[in-house]
C-alpha cells in the first residue's frame, strides 16, 4: 500500500507486530521543541537517523525548521518529503555521491579538513548556495557508554583542536559538534564551556553553530529553562544562528511496538516466544543494552506470572527480558512495548527472514490507521 494512502484497519488489534505512532504524543513533543525555538530564536532540525517516518513529516514541518541527514539517502528523503532546510553531516563523503548530494543539501558538514579540501571546489562550483561547516571534536565526554560516545578515545568523529586547520577556514560558515546521548542540559552546559575555551576564537568568523543531538528535551525531567538560558547567553555573546539536531527527542515516548505471543514453553522457567524480535525489530535492546517497558507488566516476580520473553529468530540471545504479568500469558496475548518509535523503524532488519513490523498511527481520535505493511518482496529485494 502506498504510504500516503492511509487506510483504516478493520480490526486494528489483531495485526502484529506493528509499530504504532501516537499522534498526540508526537504533537506534544513538537510543541515542547517549538517552545525552545520561540524562547531562544534557535532552530531545531530533526535527525532522520533517529526517526524518519515520513508520513508524519507534514505535521513535523509545521514546527521544525528542517532535517539533519547522515547519508545521501536521508538527505534525499528530507529534501523530497520534508522540504525545508536539509543539513548533512557524515564521517566521510565519497566522490561518487557528492555531486548528487549537492542537489539535496543546503548545509554540508565536513568531518575533517581533508574532506573539506577534497570537496571545496565542487561546492564552490555548485549553482546552489551551500553553507559549509566543520564538525569539531571537543574531546569532552559526557556519555558513559563508549559505543555511544563520540568523544571516546581514538574517536573518528570530528576534528580535534590539534587537527583544526585555522588557515583553511575560507568558505566555512559554521561549526558542528555532537557529543551527547539521552542527556540533560547540564551536559550541554559543560560541553559548551569546553567548545568555547577551545574553539571560541573562531566564532566571530561564523554564521552558525550546530549543537548536535542527544538532547533529551522532551523527557519529563529535562531542564528546558537551563537549555534556553544557555542558548540565549550564547547568542548574546555570539550573534550567530544556533541549531540543535535531536532525533530521539522528537519521537520520545511517542509510539509502541505491539506484538503477540505465538508459543509458550518451559525450560526451568516459563518462556514466551513472540512474533517480534529484539535483534530484528528493536536492536537497541541488545546493542545499548536496555530493558524496554511493557504496558501492564512488572519486573520478574513483581506479579504472579513471570516469563522470559524471546524473539522468533534463531539467535540464542534474542531475549527481550524477564517480565511478570498479573494474568498468565496465552497464545495470542498482546504484548505492548513502550517508547518504540525512535531508533526502531530506522534500524530494523529482516534477520532470519522474519517480517518487518507494520507501521501505523493512532490518531488523536483514537482510530488506528495502518500506513504500511511489509511482505516477502521487502525481504527478497535486499538480497540480490
Ligand atoms: C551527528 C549527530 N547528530 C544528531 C544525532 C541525533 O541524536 P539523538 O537521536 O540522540 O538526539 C546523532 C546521533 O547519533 C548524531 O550522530
Amino acid at each position: 500500500m502506498d504510504c500516503r494512502g492511509l487506510k483504516k484497519l478493520s480490526k486494528p488489534n489483531t495485526h502484529t507486530p506493528c509499530y504504532i505512532l501516537e499522534e498526540e504524543a508526537l504533537l506534544r513533543n513538537l510543541k515542547i521543541l517549538d517552545s525552545v525555538q520561540k524562547r531562544t530564536g534557535s532552530k531545531i532540525i530533526m535527525a532522520l537517523k533517529g526517526f524518519a517516518m515520513f508520513s508524519v513529516f507534514p505535521l513535523i514541518r509545521q514546527y521544525l525548521c528542517g532535517i539533519s541527514a547522515s547519508s545521501i539517502d536521508e538527505a534525499r528523503l528530507g529534501y523530497e518529503e520534508f522540504g525545508r532546510e536539509v543539513h548533512v553531516c557524515s564521517p566521510a563523503y565519497s566522490d561518487s555521491e557528492f555531486d548528487e548530494l549537492l542537489n539535496y543539501a543546503d548545509h554540508i558538514v565536513f568531518n575533517s579538513f581533508s574532506q573539506w579540501k577534497r570537496f571545496k571546489a565542487t561546492v564552490a562550483g555548485s549553482k546552489k548556495k551551500i553553507m559549509c561547516g566543520i564538525r569539531i571534536n571537543p574531546e569532552h565526554s559526557e556519555v558513559k557508554i563508549a559505543l555511544y560516545d563520540p568523544c571516546c578515545q581514538f574517536s573518528r568523529l570530528g576534528t580535534t583542536r590539534n587537527n583544526f586547520e585555522e588557515n583553511e577556514l575560507d568558505g566555512i560558515s559554521g561549526i558542528h559538534f555532537h557529543n551527547l546521548c539521552e542527556l540533560n542540559s547540564d551536559s550541554l552546559l559543560r560541553t559548551l564551556k569546553v567548545v568555547e575555551d577551545k574553539f571560541g576564537i573562531f566564532f566571530a568568523r561564523l554564521k552558525w553553530i550546530n549543537f548536535g543531538g542527544g538532547h533529551h528535551i522532551t523527557r519529563e525531567d529535562y531542564d528546558i529553562d537551563l537549555l534556553c538560558n544557555l542558548i540565549n547567553d550564547f547568542k548574546k555573546q555570539y550573534p550567530i544562528e544556533v541549531y540543535l539536531e535531536p532525533g530521539e527527542a522528537i519521537a520520545l515516548n511517542a509510539g509502541v511496538l505491539e506484538a503477540s505471543v505465538i508459543d509458550i514453553i518451559y525450560n526451568k522457567m516459563n518462556i514466551a516466544i513472540l512474533d517480534t524480535s529484539a535483534a530484528a525489530h528493536m536492536p537497541d535492546v541488545l546493542e545499548m543494552p536496555y530493558r524496554p517497558v511493557i504496558k501492564g507488566a512488572g519486573t520478574s516476580g513483581e506479579f504472579k506470572h513471570t516469563y522470559r520473553l524471546g524473539g522468533a529468530t534463531c539467535l540464542a540471545g534474542d531475549i527481550i527480558g524477564d517480565y511478570s504479568f498479573p494474568e498468565p500469558l496465552k497464545i495470542g496475548s498482546k504484548i505492548v512495548f513502550e517508547d518504540m518509535a525512535h531508533y526502531t523503524m530506522v534500524k530494523n532488519n529482516t534477520f532470519n527472514g522474519i517480517s518487518l513490523p507494520s507501521i501505523a498511527i493512532r490518531k488523536k481520535t483514537g482510530d488506528i490507521q495502518i500506513i504500511k505493511k511489509f511482505g516477502y518482496e521487502d525481504y527478497k529485494n535486499r538480497l540480490s
